[in-house]
């Protein structure tokens, strides 16, 4: 996975009816140490890591980096959102060459359940659709993750198609910004 790039990065903050999605800040790395080391987060994302160990690698401004959106509720984080380039090694493409933006979602698991993660990623696509214009954007998924693919398909992303990768069946799919100027996002994450 490499960099979005960094003709666009960071943003202005990005406000939407109930969260704010800005660059990570030193302040937010307890957050990244919740994240990281929350069995419940890693179940269908590698496992979790111990707290020991996340400690020691999460640097002092953690996720410092273009296309990774930290999201804050009430001025605290309780998730993030990554937009990155996929590489061209792995399964699952949409473009010959590889290298297409890819989203990414951890939330807090106390943040489940209350459409936070749909909200964010809809704005992150909007932003995406915007400095990106005409990109598709890459997601994938393991088919067991029902709350993942449960959020790809309300942010209108559709299936290209399954495959194993890292010992589990994987779904890969594909978002395009409505040429409209709507995204297919910001249409369909109410529902
Ligand atoms: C994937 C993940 C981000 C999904 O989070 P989520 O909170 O379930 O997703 P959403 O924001 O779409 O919220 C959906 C739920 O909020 C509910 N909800 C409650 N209030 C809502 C509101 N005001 N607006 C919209 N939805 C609302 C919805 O009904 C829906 O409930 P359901 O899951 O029971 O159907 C989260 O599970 C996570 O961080 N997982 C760990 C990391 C991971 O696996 N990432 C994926 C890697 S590909």
């Amino acid at each position: 996975m490499t960099e979005l790039g960094p003709s666009t990065w960071p943003p202005a903050p990005i406000r939407t009816e109930r969260l704010v999605l800005h660059e990570s800040g030193a302040r937010d790395r307890a957050a990244f140490i919740e994240l990281f080391a929350s069995p419940e987060v890693g179940t269908y994302i590698g496992g979790a890591r111990s707290r020991d160990e996340v400690e020691r690698a999460v640097p002092e401004v953690p996720g410092r980096r273009p296309g990774l959106f930290v999201v804050d509720l009430d001025g605290a984080m309780i998730g993030m959102i990554t937009l990155d380039r996929r590489d061209a090694e792995r399964p699952g493409h949409v473009r010959p060459d590889g290298g297409e933006a890819e989203l990414g979602y951890m939330f807090l698991p106390r943040a489940w359940g209350r459409g936070y993660a749909a909200e964010a990623c809809a704005a992150a696509l909007d932003w995406f659709g915007g400095a990106f214009p005409g990109e598709p954007v890459v997601l994938c998924t393991q088919t067991a993750n029902d709350r993942a693919m449960r959020l790809a398909a309300k942010l209108g992303f559709t299936e290209v198609e399954r495959f194993e990768e890292y010992g589990a069946e994987q779904w890969f799919g594909v978002w395009s910004a409505d040429p409209a100027g709507h995204d297919g996002a910001r249409t369909s994450a109410a529902g």
